[in-house]
Formats: structure tokens, sequence, C-alpha cells
């Protein structure tokens, strides 16, 4: 009948042991209902098994594990409320919903943003307002008591962080943004739970099976041989990957603070209590995961162990059960890696087009930074024009800064490529961003800075970074005027940006209306040894009024905002499934991309610098465009002189 008719005998086998095992949890559902199942487990079967195989094959309970499994997926499947079902049907007939023009992304601390959970249902029109369609809702789950990482330390997967609300305040959410047509994103965060969770404790306490959930060792033979390959992501508060627990008298895996335990993925059970949290939360209304730290899941000795190969079978099998039992879902994976790691969450070789469908392009936004201090394009275009291919189905999630810092992902290699130091820059960076270089316009401040390795990241606002923060400085007149009027050249070209390389672009709480550092964390005692609490400062709602007085810096930025978004929506070209081809302009302080499309091709400009620039028109000559329309200020481009001239900090989409 269907796909599993074409199944070789071994694996119909396994697939109507599956569906055994799925159609006794399904008993009683409508026909349909089962039907749908039905359909989807055959036509993401082979998927699953053949990465599950190369993971968990060997393991001695590898038969049982997948009765569970199928089980498991029934069970959830069968819960999953009626509207939500629709929705997958929905999404089954457009599966490329997450990759259109139209995709516009706002993140936010929900306790940041609006107090609670029911504080957001009073925020919806300004959601609306912006043309979001996407919001990242961090963290509602429910973290360890005390610090916890601003939630990234999850006590229960199946909880909502009390001081935010119950899980039906989080349903009432989600279930309101899916009535405006916006998808809700959370966390999962799979690489660690809290120290406080109940498989911590039980591990603590001696049971055997929930020790084998974490990375547990009786001395440092073990530990001392991973540490030689890896590195410290926070070498200030948290030296080392392991941490010893006196009443265990053993070391703990902790790859990021001492009270996050990295859980053993090796260990089937742990993927079983994911997937389960994965659709559990599902069912609840949630539409994106942000895998978060996901290139850590396994661990290999004589590695940095991240990327391992391993890392993208797991992410194939969770993809393919999301694919049955909750067709709705999308996962975006937070794999902060090199671009040649990077593709690989995208799926490569047999992986291709099978993982994740949404990954951050840090690249992209690390050679924003880049290209706007030092006015000089050529790095960023060497290095994106390298990057590897990636599926037409997938989608970058582009940002210029997010809850975390900013570190310097440039290698040695691509710096030497444009003629310069890989050190020297990356130093030059960190020096530019907080403020020591001479004539920095930004204000950002270190974090984690690392003797060892010369690392200084940087955290700061996007306001603080790119000048605003130190224009508010200057004593009222011309001087000052200018240098508020290049900030916001500098953010609405940043913008352009994001929304023009295609995917879904991430604007931060607070970005469109400039809000600057939160300078007053250093007060806040379990937040002043983390200096990436100065840029998630709490919503200034007043400030945000007068985006609608005209002239204000507020209304400059959030209508800019507001317009790109607008523009992107009325232009095709911009679909994810169209790719951005890096333009090599020969000039120094323009970036270009260009997008075909069968409406006609699409090249952006933009110009890194605050001195007008000209470009001789050939390249669009090359592309067709002899009579270029911008799209931003809907206007043609007097392209008489073979030249066009691009303003200070200007963009133009050109079609
Ligand atoms: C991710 C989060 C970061 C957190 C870390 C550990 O990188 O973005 O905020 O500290 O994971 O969960």
């Amino acid at each position: 009948m269907h796909n599993a008719a074409r199944f070789t005998p071994e694996l119909k086998q396994r697939y109507d042991r599956a569906l055994a095992s799925a159609q006794a949890v399904l008993a009683g559902l409508p026909l349909r209902d089962c039907q749908l199942f039905e359909l989807r487990l055959a036509r993401h079967f082979p998927d699953l098994v053949e990465a599950l195989a190369h993971v968990y094959g060997l393991h001695p309970r590898y038969e049982e594990v997948l009765q569970r499994l199928f089980q498991l997926m029934a069970g959830r499947y069968r819960r999953r409320p009626e509207d939500l079902k629709l929705l997958d049907i929905e999404r089954d007939l457009a599966p490329d919903w997450f990759q259109r023009e139209d995709m516009f992304g706002y993140v936010f601390y929900v306790e940041r943003f609006a107090g609670t959970l029911p504080g957001v249902l009073e925020h919806l029109d300004y959601l609306d307002e912006l043309g979001v369609n996407y919001v990242h809702l961090m963290n509602v789950l429910r973290p360890r008591a005390g610090e916890n990482d601003g939630g990234y330390a999850i006590a229960d997967y199946g909880d909502v962080d009390p001081e935010l609300g119950s899980m039906s305040d989080f349903e009432r959410v989600t279930g309101a943004l899916r009535d405006r047509g916006i998808s809700p994103c959370v966390d999962l965060v799979v690489n660690h739970c809290a120290d406080d969770h109940d498989w911590a404790l039980r591990a603590r306490a001696g049971e055997q099976r929930y020790r084998d959930y974490f990375y547990i060792f009786e001395d440092r033979t073990e530990p001392d041989a991973f540490e030689r390959t890896l590195p410290e992501i926070f070498p200030d508060f948290a030296p080392g990957n392991f941490t010893y627990q006196p009443d265990m008298d053993a070391w703990v895996w902790t790859t990021f603070r001492h009270y996050q335990w990295d859980l053993d993925w090796s260990n089937p059970d742990v993927f079983l209590e994911m997937l389960d949290a994965l659709l559990f939360l599902a069912n609840k209304g949630v539409e994106v995961f942000r895998l978060d730290a996901v290139a850590f899941l396994w661990k290999r000795v004589g590695t940095d162990s991240q990327n391992q190969p391993e890392v993208h079978d797991l992410l194939q099998a969770l993809r393919a059960c999301s694919r049955v039992a909750a067709p709705a879902v999308a996962l975006k994976a937070e794999a902060i890696v090199s671009p040649a790691d990077l593709v690989h969450y995208f799926g490569t070789g047999r992986h291709f087009g099978k993982v994740s469908n949404i990954a951050y392009h840090n690249s992209l936004m690390v050679q924003f930074w880049s290209s706007l201090a030092s006015r000089d394009t050529r790095l960023m275009v060497h290095t994106l024009q390298a990057f590897p291919r990636t599926p037409a189905s997938i989608a970058w999630a582009t940002y210029l800064r997010c809850h975390d810092d900013i570190g310097w992902a440039v290698t040695d290699e691509d710096a030497q490529a444009v003629g310069l130091s890989g050190p020297a820059h990356r130093a030059f960076l960190s020096a530019y961003y907080t403020g020591e270089f001479p004539g920095s316009h930004a204000r950002g401040t270190e974090f984690q800075a690392n003797p060892r390795t010369g690392d200084r990241r940087v955290s700061g606002t996007f306001a603080s970074l790119v000048g605003l923060e130190a224009a508010a400085s200057l004593a009222e007149g011309e001087e000052r005027e200018l240098a508020v009027a290049f900030a916001v050249e500098r953010i609405l070209l940043g913008h352009a940006l994001i929304c023009g390389f295609g995917g879904i672009p991430l604007l931060y709480m607070g970005d469109e209306l400039g809000m600057t550092n939160d300078h007053g964390y250093t007060e806040v005692p379990e937040h002043r040894d983390d200096s990436r609490w100065i840029h998630r400062p709490a919503m200034d709602w007043p400030k945000a009024e007068r985006r609608s007085q005209a002239g204000t810096v507020e209304a400059r930025i959030f209508e800019g905002v507001v317009d790109l978004v607008r523009t992107r929506r009325r232009t095709p070209q911009m679909h994810s499934a169209y790719a951005a081809t890096i333009l090599d302009l020969a000039h120094a302080r323009l970036f270009g991309i260009a997008r075909e499309h069968p409406l006609g091709p699409l090249v952006q400009l933009y110009n890194f610098s605050e001195e007008p620039q000209r470009l001789a028109t050939d390249v669009l000559l090359g592309y067709g465009l002899v009579q270029p329309f911008d799209q931003i200020t809907q206007a043609y481009v007097d392209v008489s002189s073979g030249e066009l001239e691009l303003p200070p900090y200007g963009r133009a989409w050109l079609i």
C-alpha cells in the first residue's frame, strides 16, 4: 500500500513489530488518526531505525528499547490535542513553513519581557505590531533552585517555573500565540540537567539506574584522559569539565557550571526520556525546539567531545520520531561551532536533509561585528563564500546577538587568507567592542577572558555595541546627533542583513527600541559574576511607548525594523529554499548577496562604513538588473552614470 511496501523483508519485519507495539497503544483512537500515524511511521521508519542502529544497535537492551520507543510515540500521539493534530496536517501540506519569506522571530526571557506567562498575553498586540510570527520564550521550565544559568539548568522538563505560572498558563500562551499565527519556540536543554533534577538526586543516592544517566567517575583517571583534549567553556567561573561531589566521592562530568550535570546519551534510556519531554511539550503547543548545546551530546576520549558523528544520528532519530508523533514541530540546533562542523547539523552524507531544520548562523553574526569594526568586508566575504552547501529544505536562524556573549569565531586560516593575523584580529575585536580601542563607539564588557588562549569574549546589548550608549553620553549638539544617527543606521544595517540573508531573522527583545546595557546586573548576587546579564535587561515599556512619537530614536529604529520585515514579506526571493550567493564585489567596504529566483534575481548591497560608497553597476548587469528597483525604498535607482551610490551604512535590496 504505502512506503512500507518498498521495505526489504528484514526492515518490513521490524516495521511490523514496531507497528504492533504502537497499535496496541493507539487502540480506540478514530480510524483516520491511526491511519495518519501509520503513514507517517512508514515514511520515517527507515531514517529512524538506521540512526538508532548506529548508536544503540549493539546495546544489550536494543530490542526492548525499540518497543518502548514506539509505545512512547504512540502514547504521546494519542494524547495530542485536536487543534495540534490539525496543525500537523497543515505542516504536512506546507513543510516549508519555517523557510518562508514572512518568517520573523522575537527572542525574550519571559520574566524580562512580561514578568510572568499570563503577562505575555498582555503584550500580544506588541508582537503583532512588530510583525513577529515566531517567538523564542526563555526559559519556562522549572529550573534549579538558586543559581541556574538563566534557566539553563532544568530541574523538571515536565513542569513550568512556578515564578512564571503554571503549565495551564503556558498552554494558554502557546494557544494564544498559535491563534495569531505565531510559532512558540522553547529550549530543550539536552546536554545536561540540574543537579537537583530527580535523576541527579537519585543518582546521588546511589540508584544505579540513574547513575547510568550521567558520567560519574570514581577517580581522576578517565577525567584526566578526557581533559587532555577538552576545551573550557566557562574558564572563569567553571574551570575544568568535571566536578568533585564529596557525598558521592566521585567526579561528575559538568561541561558548563558545576550544577549542570552532563547526560550520558550512550544510554538509550536518556534518549527515551528526552524524546518523551519533547513530545510532551509539543503537545503543550511548542512548535520549535531549540536544542541547547547540542554539539556536546556525545563524548569521545582524545577529541574535544563536540560534533561527534553520533550526535547526528541522535538528531536524525529525534527528528524522525517528532515527524511521526508531532509533525508540526521543527528542530533548531544550537551548535556554536566552526562552519565546517556546523553544516553537519543540517545533514551531510547519509544524513542529508534528515537532521535539524534550523541552525544558528553564528558565523554571519561574528562577521557582521568584524566588518563593522574594521570597515572592511573582505574577511566576511572570504569566510561566507567558503561555506559548504546546505540542503534546500533548511533555514538559518540569523541573528546579531542573543542572550549569550559574542565569541570571536574567526579561524587563523580565514584571517590569513585576507592578510590578517587571526590572534591579532580577534584581540582587536575584543578591544574594539569593550571600547578600549581608540575611537571605538562600542560599550561592551568582557566575558570569560582566558589568558591561556588569549580568548576574550564580549557581552553587551546591540545598541550599546553599535554606539548608542556612547552617543547618549555626549553633550547635546550636532556631534551627538551625528553619533546617534550613525548608531541608528548601524542597527538598521544589521537588521537588513539578517532579514536579507534568508532564514528566520531573530530579533532580541529590546533591540527594536535601541535598549542599552543594564549595568545594574552587578547588584544582583546570582548575576554578578556573569556579564551576560548586562545584555539581558528587563523590557523598558515606557521606552516602548516612545515608538509612536515621530522622530524619537525609538520610533526611528522600530519603524525601520518593521519596514524591513514588511518589505521582506513581499520579496519572494527571500524564501530559504533559494540559496544566498555571496558576491565578490572587489570593494572592501561593501558586502553583497544575490538570490536567484524564478521571478528574477535579487541583489542586496550593504555599506559597512560611515562614508558614502560607489559601485560600478557591472555586477547588477551580470544579473540582468538593467533598471534596478530597490525594494526597501520602493524606488528605481539611478544607474545612468554606470555607478550607484550607497549612503553611509546604506542597504539596498535590488530587483
Ligand atoms: C547554551 C545557552 C547558554 C547556556 C549554555 C549551557 O549555550 O545559550 O546560555 O549557558 O548553553 O546550557
